[in-house]
């Protein structure tokens, strides 16, 4: 071999070094590059599975809110928010009366608004409502075991009297054309009642 042919053959040779090695550099900045692409774009991207989850679970729910309240107007429930109230039709005892309440997966009503004093006084019939003495004299709660409070609380003037010394441990809607209306009232009289179940806070 001549001397110039020998020292192309070590240019060429390292020719093909160097493309190679560029080529090795090229390789793995693409790869780097692709990677951080990826990994950004995926940092960005939003959680489309866990969006439709959470959409679907919210349509279900819905759903469901929306047949419960079909079925309640369907059987004459009133909507307040945040109750239905059921209006009686015939009169009862108040026990007779709360039974037929927690029958339909309710109670008898409580008074705890304005709004509602005014919706139980509106039909203007003695009504039974959710509030008894019986367990103690004089000691008025609620259905739901909570206290009849002093700071809220519609008597009627000189009402509850327990009237004649007679047992009246059971509280009604009498007044109806007073504001307070509420009257305490032997609990095997026969009246109207309102049954109340909650739906939403
Ligand atoms: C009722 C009592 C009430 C009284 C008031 C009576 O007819 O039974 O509950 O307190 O009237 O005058
Ligand atoms: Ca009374």
């Amino acid at each position: 071999m001549t001397l110039d042919a020998s020292s192309r053959k070590e240019k060429l040779y390292r020719l093909v070094v160097v493309s190679f090695g560029l080529l090795c550099i090229l390789q793995a900045a693409a790869n780097i590059g692709l990677r951080l692409s990826l990994y950004s774009s995926n940092a960005r991207m939003p959680d489309f599975e866990a969006i439709i989850k959470n959409l679907t679970e919210e349509g279900e729910d819905l759903k469901r809110k929306l047949s419960l309240f079909d079925r309640y107007f369907q059987e004459g429930w009133v909507y307040l928010r945040p109750s239905f109230y059921y209006i009686s039709s015939s009169e009862k005892s108040w026990q007779e009366s709360r039974d037929d309440c927690l029958q339909r997966g309710a109670d008898l009503m409580i008074i705890n608004s304005k709004e509602e004093q005014e919706f139980a006084r509106q039909f203007k019939r003695l009504t039974w409502i959710g509030c008894t003495d019986r367990e103690t004299e004089g000691v008025w709660k609620w259905v739901d075991g909570t206290a009849v409070k002093t700071s809220f609380s519609y008597w009627h003037n000189g009402e509850p009297n327990s009237y004649q010394s007679k047992e009246e441990d059971c509280g009604e809607i009498k007044y109806y054309e007073d504001e307070n209306s509420w009257n305490d009232e032997p609990c095997n009289k026969k009246n109207f009642w309102i049954c109340e179940k909650v739906v939403a806070q």
